[in-house]
């Protein structure tokens, strides 16, 4: 981020402001499967990659893209220009080769899809406060998304691939030696439930979502062969009560919406546990001085664009809700990057 010197210089506002160059780079290369087409045929020159993807630009541009993705590390590449041969980097094979499946690009891929261009629109979000995506006409985004089952799926790939190592850290570090069961509400493809119970073999976790997620929730659990203690239910959380359990979660669930309706949520979830239960919130908890996790302040923007009205929050504000309601303690437990469970004792 910006560091003061004496001297002005203007170069984080350079870099910064073409950062969407730099964006669009990575994106159109996880879209045209630039990875995984390497990682099938382990070295390539510009030319064989220019006839692959059926680039019609001149070959200065080709060589200039590679060279962009090389530069940023995404690539590797021995020789120059005509005698060039690329590779995969180590991160790009191994996050970015759609065959793997340790691949997180469906995130990149909805970022491409859907939120580049409503970003175009980010002016407009703040001037009007409305969303600027497919809910734009005042619709609930996910009842929109969803009713399209191309988008779903991209979705649910998306929200898999953000919060994986978060959950697989939370599953790792948080103390579960008192609970048997969990519900995690708006579980997704279940992959938070799945990763507590691979770690923690005590563990009985639900995962809880609309009912068109289910059947993909279904799937991710049988791929993982976990169906003995883990299942998925449907439910709809502005109609339904919370199943009960020992500890509840919310993975990028409460920086969906509003404060009204945050609070409404943390509510059900304290009905929904006994004496000594926990709600866990897992998202991009922005610190107190709101100077530090700048991902959690941009993807509080990213709920304007998103919901109009969904905002990001710091643990004083989770524990200003939370007691509120009941809870009688807050704390926090950092996961993985910009990710934080935001915890509170009933
Ligand atoms: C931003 S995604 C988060 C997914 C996942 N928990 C994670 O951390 O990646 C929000 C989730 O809330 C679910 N959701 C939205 N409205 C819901 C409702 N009314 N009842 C239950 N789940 C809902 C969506 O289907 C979606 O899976």
């Amino acid at each position: 981020m910006e560091h003061q010197h004496n001297q002005p210089t203007p170069e984080t506002i350079m870099q910064i402001g073409t950062g969407f160059w730099a964006s669009k780079i990575l994106l159109s290369a996880v879209k045209f499967q630039v990875f995984t087409i390497l990682a099938e045929q382990k070295t390539m020159t510009a030319a064989q990659i220019k006839s692959h993807l059926g680039f019609e630009c001149t070959d200065r541009h080709v060589f200039d893209y590679l060279d962009a993705l090389t530069t940023f590390g995404f690539l590797n590449r021995e020789g120059l220009l005509e005698t060039a041969k690329y590779t995969n980097s180590l991160n790009t094979d191994f996050f970015l080769d759609k065959n793997k499946p340790s691949y997180i690009g469906g995130m990149l891929e909805m970022l491409n899809n859907r939120l580049y261009g409503f970003w175009g629109n980010l002016e407009d979000g703040l001037l009007t406060g409305q969303p600027q995506n497919e809910a734009k006409k005042g619709d609930n985004l996910f009842e929109k998304i969803y009713a399209d089952p191309d988008r779903l799926k991209e979705f649910i790939h998306a929200m898999s691939g953000i919060q994986m190592g978060s959950f697989m850290a939370f599953a790792q570090k948080f103390d579960f030696s008192n609970a048997k069961t969990l519900v995690d509400i708006g579980g997704s493809a279940g992959l938070l439930s799945l990763m507590v119970a691979k770690h923690q073999p005590h563990m009985n976790c639900t995962t809880w979502d609309l009912p068109p997620v289910t059947p993909i929730a279904i799937e991710t659990i049988q791929q993982f062969q976990l169906q003995d203690r883990v299942k998925a239910e449907a439910g709809d959380f502005f109609k339904d009560q919370f199943p009960k359990a020992d500890i509840i979660t919310m993975g990028n669930i409460l920086h969906d919406w509003d404060e009204e309706t945050k609070i409404m949520l943390i509510k059900k979830a304290y009905d929904a546990l006994p004496e000594g239960g926990t709600l866990i919130a897992i998202e991009g908890i922005i610190d107190e001085d709101r100077n530090k996790n700048v991902f959690g302040l941009m993807m509080s923007l990213n709920m304007l664009i998103e919901t109009g009205t969904g905002f990001d929050y710091t643990l004083a504000d989770f524990s200003k809700w939370a007691k509120q309601i009941g809870f009688k303690s807050t704390t926090i437990l950092p996961l993985e990057g910009p990710t934080s469970a935001a915890i509170s004792y009933k």
